[in-house]
């Protein structure tokens, strides 16, 4: 199909989310053309809008955002009947064609440059410092991540975003898929922030690190 052809496809499933993409032929279109699917919601720059709930991804590893798009193109993410953003992104997700396509489009999103999110969570950032030990071991000492552990890097997460994902951790809406392995590890790990304040603490104290 010609690339042009298929940027169409592409900007027609932004409003006909239902399209049906056939499945197998080789990546034809680059990340950054395939990116421009991505920008109603992202954001030219990957910053994210919290008007819509859709969070920053710019700068994000190219191996988060191939596992966290090849989780919601077969339903390990996003599938949950609560999952109110995540049943939004799934869609899109499906967009690309193949396991190549995917790679294509995570390397560019980890191309862009992170962009720092503006504050709208208020707590208590030297409370959260204390609970954000716990953290370090899978997301890093100043939220930079850890491939190892396979923690995504948090430190230019929008703080509306990590407590709307701590939340849905919690109560099963993310991670509590069967085949949802790092989703698992993250749950169980949700359950030591005991209530929202505990929660709002610690984005709090992530919002203040940059590595
Ligand atoms: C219709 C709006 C929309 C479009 C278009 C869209 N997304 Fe999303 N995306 C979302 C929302 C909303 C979420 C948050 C889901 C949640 O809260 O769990 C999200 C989440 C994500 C995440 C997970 C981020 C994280 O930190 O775990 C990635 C990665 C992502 N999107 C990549 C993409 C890419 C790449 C494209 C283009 C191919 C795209 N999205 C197009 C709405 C959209
Ligand atoms: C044992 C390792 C581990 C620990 C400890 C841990 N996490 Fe995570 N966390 C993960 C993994 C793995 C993921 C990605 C889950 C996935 O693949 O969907 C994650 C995801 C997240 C996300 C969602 C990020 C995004 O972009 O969607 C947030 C927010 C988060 N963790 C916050 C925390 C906080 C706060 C703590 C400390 C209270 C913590 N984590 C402790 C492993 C851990």
């Amino acid at each position: 199909m010609h690339p042009t052809v298929r940027i169409m496809l592409f900007a027609a499933a932004l409003s006909a989310t239902a399209c049906y993409r056939p499945d197998g032929a080789t990546a034809t279109i680059s990340g950054k053309e395939m990116f421009r699917a991505c920008t109603s919601c992202h954001m030219d720059h990957g910053q994210g809008n919290p008007a819509i709930q859709a969070p920053a991804i710019a700068g994000l590893p190219d191996w988060y955002v191939e596992s966290q798009i090849t989780k919601f193109r077969t339903g390990v993410r996003g599938a949950h009947p609560d999952d109110y953003e995540g049943l939004r992104m799934r869609p899109m997700s499906r967009q690309m064609m193949n396991a190549d396509e995917v790679k294509a489009v995570s390397a560019y999103v980890a191309s862009l440059p992170p962009v720092k999110s503006e504050h709208l969570v208020e707590g208590d950032a030297a409370a959260g410092a204390a609970s954000y030990a716990t953290c370090v071991a899978c997301h890093g000492v100043r939220g930079e991540g850890n491939a190892t552990t396979k923690g995504p890097p948090l430190a230019h997460q929008p703080d509306w975003y990590m407590l709307a994902q701590l939340k849905k951790f919690k109560a099963g809406v993310r991670g509590a898929n069967p085949n949802d392995t790092t989703g698992a590890t993250m749950r169980a790990m949700s359950s030591i922030l005991v209530d929202e304040q505990m929660m709002k603490n610690v984005v709090a104290y992530v919002a203040t690190l940059n590595p």
